[in-house]
């Protein structure tokens, strides 16, 4: 059917063990061109093996995966022309300037002169970055070199992009630098994968999967999956949150319960009903506490009360 939107990445099955561990575990989903597409999950997930897979550097022991329509098994080279992979750490030149490594990557991609000034011009201004074009790349910061990565990943115009983690440990500023060039590059039709451990950052794709131990949790966009937690979510401050812990978890109606420092998180069925049922039982066990909210729920409430509290994410 001509109206359904084009997918630019579609994986099937994609199923990859190593000796001691499945990494991931028959994954599939598929990500449309224009679309901001979120690989999210804690640490060991199996977010950087699916993107080597897709990416034609790691072949899936089952199930397949098509980019830009080429098979990246069967037709690696032809995949390779329409991708773009930034892996988890990017390899910048550090003692080549900021233009002398678009210029590399531009080479290496077999980019003409012109379009290369043209595309290095625009995307540069876009992350903030005109003015460091004949800095050495190794003194730049953090963000800066992520950005500076994106930059050359970007030179031959791919129309999918596989992004493994590329704003972990970037600053704020650098970080909305580099979301709104997604935005445009999706505004161009431009296919995105991005894996990420910042749930917040989960919540800027357009679609987002949640992986744990190489399976697929959820699919969908940050609103429907919040919407998943019908139930209602609660949120309470204490002096003494784990106290306060102790009172409520087992207390009746609780689907999943998290620390957050100064209180708990709490998903509940009900959360008209469970508001007083639970102020009462604080107050008679004499836990102070500020009075209890619904919050609107987040995707980490979801994650949580999927599989539990012990993922380790990346606080923002
Ligand atoms: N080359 C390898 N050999 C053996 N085990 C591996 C290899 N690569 C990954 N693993 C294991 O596979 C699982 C998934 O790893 P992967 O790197 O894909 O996760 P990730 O979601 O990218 O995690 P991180 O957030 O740490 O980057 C982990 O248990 C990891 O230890
Ligand atoms: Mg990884």
């Amino acid at each position: 059917m001509t109206d359904q939107p084009q997918s630019a990445i579609v994986a099937e099955g994609l199923t990859k063990s190593f000796p001691n561990v499945r990494a991931v575990d028959h994954l599939s989903f598929d990500v449309h061109a224009g679309e901001i597409f979120g690989l999210v999950g804690p640490d060991g997930a199996g977010k950087t093996t699916t993107l080597r897979m897709l990416a034609g550097i790691m072949p899936p022991d089952e199930g397949t995966a098509r980019v830009a329509g080429c098979d990246v098994v069967h037709d690696p080279e032809g995949a390779k022309h329409h991708l773009s992979y930034m892996p988890q750490r990017f390899g910048l030149y550090e003692d080549l300037t900021v233009d002398e490594n678009i210029r590399f990557y531009a080479d290496l991609f077999g980019v003409k002169k012109a379009e290369r000034e043209d595309c290095a011009t625009q995307l540069l201004q876009a992350a903030g970055m005109s003015e460091f074009r004949k800095r050495l790349a190794g003194k730049l910061s953090g963000g800066m070199k992520q950005k500076l990565g994106l930059v050359c990943a970007l030179t031959h115009r791919p129309k999918v992009i596989l992004l493994d983690e590329p704003t972990t440990g970037v600053d704020p500023v650098s970080r909305r630098d580099f979301w709104r060039i997604l935005y445009e590059l999706a505004a161009e039709g431009v296919a995105i994968l991005t894996s990420t451990a910042y749930l917040d950052e989960a919540e800027r794709c357009h679609r987002v999967a949640l992986l744990h131990q190489g399976k697929l949790l959820f699919c969908d966009t940050p609103a429907n999956l919040k919407a998943k937690l019908g139930k209602g979510v609660l949120s309470v401050t204490s002096s003494e949150p784990r106290r306060l812990r102790d009172q409520l978890e087992h207390a009746i109606g609780i689907s999943s319960l998290v620390l957050t420092g100064d209180g708990l998180h709490i998903v509940v069925d009900d959360a008209a009903r469970r508001i007083p049922e639970f102020e009462a039982r604080l107050n008679n066990a004499h836990v102070p506490f500020n009075a209890i909210q619904q919050v609107t729920p987040t995707i980490e409430d979801l994650f949580v009360d999927a599989v539990g509290s012990g993922a380790s994410f990346h606080a923002s």
